[in-house]
């Protein structure tokens, strides 16, 4: 039997070919790879492209709805095939199973009820709901209506919500009453209201019922998610055509974090998003007709719209999504969602990996996890411990691990082993996806050639998915990824390249952290933290964490050293989760008197990041600091 996917590599020579042919032909080859979706009408030609600008427009005049793709093509065919299977927090609950005709019928409704509350192609909805299928719904209604989607992590606070709601001028919100996480009942109505009350320009609130939390609903503003689709029903389920995009439409802002204060909107477009996260897909994770696929990220981050969502069903294949966290009720959740359901494909993040080990293997006991094929990390770098932690213990030796590396600004994976037909190695992500042309670059921009190399990883040639501007002001997207170095996409990761020319990513070479797989400025945490009423100022770094890879690390002159510190500790904790949400909050708050300047008031972040790391012997010249007795003071204060 032939594969089903025409651009599935089968081989490690077919993947160095398939590379070789996108470098020499990159129009010719994903004109081809193209040609197997669905498009209302071809393209006029397929890239054009500077990096200056930059404007960066794939399948230029073609037009499409990826809703198209993702479910009406795949009707005749796999209509009763389960789009998505849905297992929700508590393990007492039933799960759901939503088959591709199911999800389009939802899908139809939805887009029909976000019509009648005056959603109109080209507005921005705001998306902020638990892991519950409708949150699929709502996204592929947007879509297939031509709204602007802008799915808000549930862990995110009304602070985080209203900035995100102001800059993309979102008139419509889509929640739910709450969300299920563990133990805990995440009160989003709530959270919207607090929001809302500095976005005054919010026309129309839809509110699913999840949890029966306790709720008020504003006249005029807040309507029920069932209401809404009864009244659709009443009107005999009227259908919804999706409505005709062009490839270089928006179909999503995604907020991520970046080196200064403010977050910024990662805009996605209809045609390049669409092929290259159904391509990568299918390629990476070697998806066979019929697998399930387990990504166990959150929708709210970029790795659940992409692997979750588009590509998966681009692919026709079933997507398994969970509603719960990996602990709860206990550390076996993730080995009894494979077994329930004879997962083939487990895709997850080094922190989650992590969290399992300290439990050890007692729950991985009366597990069978034998359906397992495929094996996947994302977010950060692996360690080797984990690597092997994982391939033995949940793959059991037979399962190559893929390890994906990417970012919310390049849509899809685009340095990865594909599982089964390129080597793997522990570690690393090894080599580039075709397409995909990574350049490792010194300081100030040269070339650094060869290999058993070390640099700054830049991408000198566009793919279909690479993030197009940031919401509402190109010139920082230009500023951000394309100016620090001309001509060349800069990751903002540093990199090594081996001996055989497989590359390891070491980590941010800027001010962003990775806390727990997710991005964090350390300039947004410092903004949280001066927002207390005692703070004079603060630095913020990272360090080493066992769990969490990167934790937080503060430093804060504090106006009122004579009260509790602990108490002022916890209430700058508090504030911090206030403004951004519990992922930012700091581990560790030491009060220090000052902060290592340079004579010209620049703070010596390296000095810090030492002190936190404990390096305490490598501080480095000190002597240029306006008072270099602070280091001592702080390097004795170190907690
Ligand atoms: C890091 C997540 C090492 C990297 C898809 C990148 C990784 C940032 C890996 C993007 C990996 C992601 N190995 N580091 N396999 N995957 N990263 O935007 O620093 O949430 O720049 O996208 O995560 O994070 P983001």
């Amino acid at each position: 039997m032939g594969l089903s996917y025409p651009y599935q590599i089968g081989t490690t020579e077919e993947y160095h070919a398939a590379w070789k042919k996108s470098v020499d032909d990159p129009e010719g080859f994903w004109a081809k790879v193209a040609s197997s979706f669905l498009w209302r009408k071809r393209w006029d030609s397929v890239l054009e492209w500077n990096f200056k600008d930059p404007d960066i427009k794939w399948f230029k005049g073609a037009k499409l709805n990826i809703t198209e793709n993702c479910l009406d093509r795949h009707l005749g065919t796999l209509g009763n095939r389960p789009a998505i299977i849905w297992e929700p927090n508590d393990p007492e609950e039933h799960h759901r199973i939503i088959t591709y005709r199911d999800l389009h019928h939802k899908v139809v409704q939805f887009a029909n009820v976000l019509k009648n509350n005056g959603v109109k192609k080209g507005d921005c909805v705001c998306i902020y709901m638990g892991m519950v299928p409708e949150l699929a719904v709502a996204v592929l209604a947007c879509a297939r209506l031509g709204a602007i989607h802008s799915v808000v992590f549930g862990g995110f606070s009304a602070q985080s919500i209203a900035d995100r709601l102001q800059d993309a001028m979102a008139n419509y919100i889509i929640t739910c009453d709450g969300a299920f996480r563990g133990n805990k009942v995440i009160p989003l109505k709530s959270v919207i209201d607090d929001a809302l009350v500095q976005c005054r320009f919010v026309k129309k609130v839809i509110v699913l019922t999840r949890t029966h939390t306790p709720i008020s609903m504003i006249k005029g503003r807040d309507v029920w998610w069932d209401d809404e689709i009864n009244k659709v029903e009443t009107m005999g389920n009227p259908d919804f055509p999706a409505v005709e995009m062009d490839a270089e439409d928006p179909l999503f802002i995604l907020y991520t974090s970046g080196s200064t204060g403010k977050p910024k909107g990662v805009v996605h477009t209809c045609g390049g998003y669409m092929v290259y996260t159904t391509y990568s897909f299918v390629n990476v994770f070697q998806y066979k007709p019929g697998d399930i696929h387990f990504c166990t990220a959150d929708i709210g981050w970029i790795t659940g719209h992409s692997y979750i969502l588009y590509g998966p069903l681009g692919a026709g294949a079933t997507s398994l999504m969970f509603e719960g966290v990996p602990t709860w009720p206990n550390a076996s959740r993730f080995w009894d969602i494979v077994d329930k359901f004879r997962v083939n494909i487990l895709y997850t993040a080094p922190t989650a990996i992590r969290s399992l080990m300290g439990y050890g293997l007692g729950p991985l006991q009366n597990h069978d996890l034998s359906s397992l094929k495929v094996l996947g990390s994302v977010g950060e770098p692996i360690n080797e411990e984990a690597w092997h932690w994982f391939s033995e213990n949940i793959g059991k030796g037979k399962c190559p691990v893929v390890d994906t590396w990417w970012q919310t600004e390049t849509g899809g994976i685009l340095i990865s082993n594909m599982a089964g037909v390129t080597p793997s190695k522990p570690s690393y992500a090894t080599l580039p996806l075709p397409g995909v042309q990574p350049m490792l670059v010194d300081e100030s921009g040269n070339e650094i050639p060869g290999n058993d190399v070390s640099g700054n990883l830049c991408i000198k040639f566009p793919w279909p998915s690479i993030i197009r501007t940031t919401y509402g002001d190109h010139e920082r997207c230009r500023n951000t990824y394309f100016a620090t170095y001309p001509e060349l996409y800069f990751t903002g990761d540093g990199c090594y390249r081996d001996e055989q020319g497989n590359y390891r990513i070491t980590g941010r070479v800027d001010d962003v952290l990775n806390v727990s797989g997710h991005r964090i400025g350390t300039a947004e945490v410092e903004n949280a933290i001066n927002m207390h009423a005692g703070v004079v100022e603060s630095a913020v770094v990272g360090y080493p964490h066992d769990i969490k890879g990167q934790g937080i690390y503060a430093y804060v002159v504090y106006s009122n050293t004579h009260g509790d510190e602990e108490l002022s500790r916890q209430d700058i904790m508090q504030t911090v989760t206030r403004i951004i949400g519990p992922i930012a909050r700091p581990d560790k708050i030491q009060f220090v008197t000052g902060l290592p300047k340079t004579r010209s008031g620049k703070i010596m972040r390296r000095i810090l990041r030492k002190i936190a790391e404990l390096d305490l012997d490598n501080l480095g010249d000190t002597s240029t600091l306006l008072d270099p007795a602070v280091v001592d003071e702080i390097k004795n204060g170190r907690i």
